[in-house]
């Protein structure tokens, strides 16, 4: 089990969930009465975008290097495949760059910006409105 903590979404859904590693995103929010607005729920429309921050459950606080690159990617981050569909709705609808997709390709890691209909949870993390 790992953390999910949901924060903006409006009054009463700021909340600690408890998910499966391997849920999806959008399931667990609606499970436990958070609205992320959705259509398809296929990784098309882009309609339940949020923004997503990967949280350690046991940091390691003897290091003291920076985790993120220039670029601002956690270097550190556990994986979390993104599909073609899922990063090509993301830079339609101008929420990632082109470059941002093609690093998440090429390096196998998930951008700051997921679709939660998509979005496989592997590890803790912080899920925002996309703003
Ligand atoms: S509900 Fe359409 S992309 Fe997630």
């Amino acid at each position: 089990m790992v953390n999910v903590i949901f924060c903006g979404f409006g009054d009463d859904m700021d909340k600690r969930v408890h998910a499966k590693q391997g849920d999806i995103l959008l399931r667990v929010a609606e499970n436990n009465g958070v609205v992320i607005p959705h259509e398809c729920k296929e990784g098309n429309c882009g309609s339940c975008v949020v923004r997503i921050e990967e949280l350690s459950d046991e940091p390691d606080l003897t290091d003291k290097t920076s985790s993120v690159d220039p670029d601002g990617w956690s270097v550190d981050a556990q994986t979390t495949y993104m599909d073609d569909r899922e990063l090509d709705t993301l830079v339609e609808m101008g929420a990632i760059s082109r470059t941002e997709a093609d690093k998440a390709q090429q390096y196998v890691r998930q951008t700051p910006v997921r679709l939660a209909c998509q979005c496989v949870i592997k590890e803790t993390i912080l899920v925002k409105p996309f703003e």
